[in-house]
């Protein structure tokens, strides 16, 4: 894992080395890659935020102690933030102390299931994520990841800074159906926890009983 940030820190080094234009210095903000085929769906981190359960979002995460303003060779920032901040996905060990204890961290989450191809499907905006409303999306089989865009996203929580807990998330029943009937393995909502805030580890433990299904979280 180590070795690969390496890897890429290095060729994001060499890429920047080539761009010579200093006149026009505005860093490029993709979110689209390959005519639609890659979707750049993070969010940027700024102090302001949301964090689970707080009003006053994230603060200060990043700070500059080498500066090449202050004659350091080069800047080098530290950061320090939750693990569930903005985009993330949750590891196994998130909620089950056993898988923890033996180590299952995001490392041992399956790439071949974090990457590919994803259905976005809307949920109807006046309930959560139960059963009955996933058995009205009638999901195919064989849909691996799907990214449920709810409520969440025209309440633009994830742009808010204080926490709002009647966010949209699965139920039990939601999270049983889903493992039960589906073939989905990655599962991706837009705000800051999988579970509805009256379910919120009981759902979880659902979902990541088998160390499989995973979330993401995204606009
Ligand atoms: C470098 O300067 C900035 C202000 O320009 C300051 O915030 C930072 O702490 C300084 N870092 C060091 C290592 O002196
Ligand atoms: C380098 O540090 C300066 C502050 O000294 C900051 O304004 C600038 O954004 C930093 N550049 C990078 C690439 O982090
Ligand atoms: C979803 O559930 C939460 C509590 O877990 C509740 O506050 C919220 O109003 C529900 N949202 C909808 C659209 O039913």
């Amino acid at each position: 894992m180590n070795y690969q940030a390496v890897a890429l820190a290095f060729m994001a080094a060499i890429c920047t080395s080539t761009v010579i234009d200093d006149e026009n210095l505005i860093p490029p903000r993709r979110e689209l890659y390959d005519n639609g085929r890659i979707f750049d769906i993070t969010h940027r981190y700024h102090p302001d935020m949301p964090e689970f359960e707080s009003k006053n979002g994230i603060g200060q995460f990043l700070w500059l102690p080498k500066s090449m303003k202050n004659g350091s060779i080069a800047n080098n920032s530290e950061m320090k933030l939750p693990a569930h901040t903005g985009t993330h996905v949750d590891a196994p060990g998130h909620v089950y102390d056993h898988y923890f204890d033996a180590g299952f961290d995001v490392d041992s989450l399956d790439l071949h299931v974090l990457n590919g191809p994803a259905l976005l499907v809307d949920v109807p905006r006046n309930s959560n994520i139960t059963a009955e409303v996933l058995k009205s999306l009638n999901i195919p089989r064989g849909v691996k990841r799907v990214l449920f865009r709810t409520l969440n996203t025209d309440r633009r929580l994830m742009f808010q800074k204080e926490f709002d807990s009647n966010y949209v998330g699965f139920t039990v029943d939601g999270a049983k159906w889903l493992v039960e009937n589906t073939d989905i393995k990655l599962v991706g909502i837009d705000y800051l926890s999988v579970a509805s805030y009256d379910y919120l580890i009981p759902s979880h433990l659902v979902f990541l009983k088998d160390r499989v299904r995973k979330r993401v979280f995204y606009f």
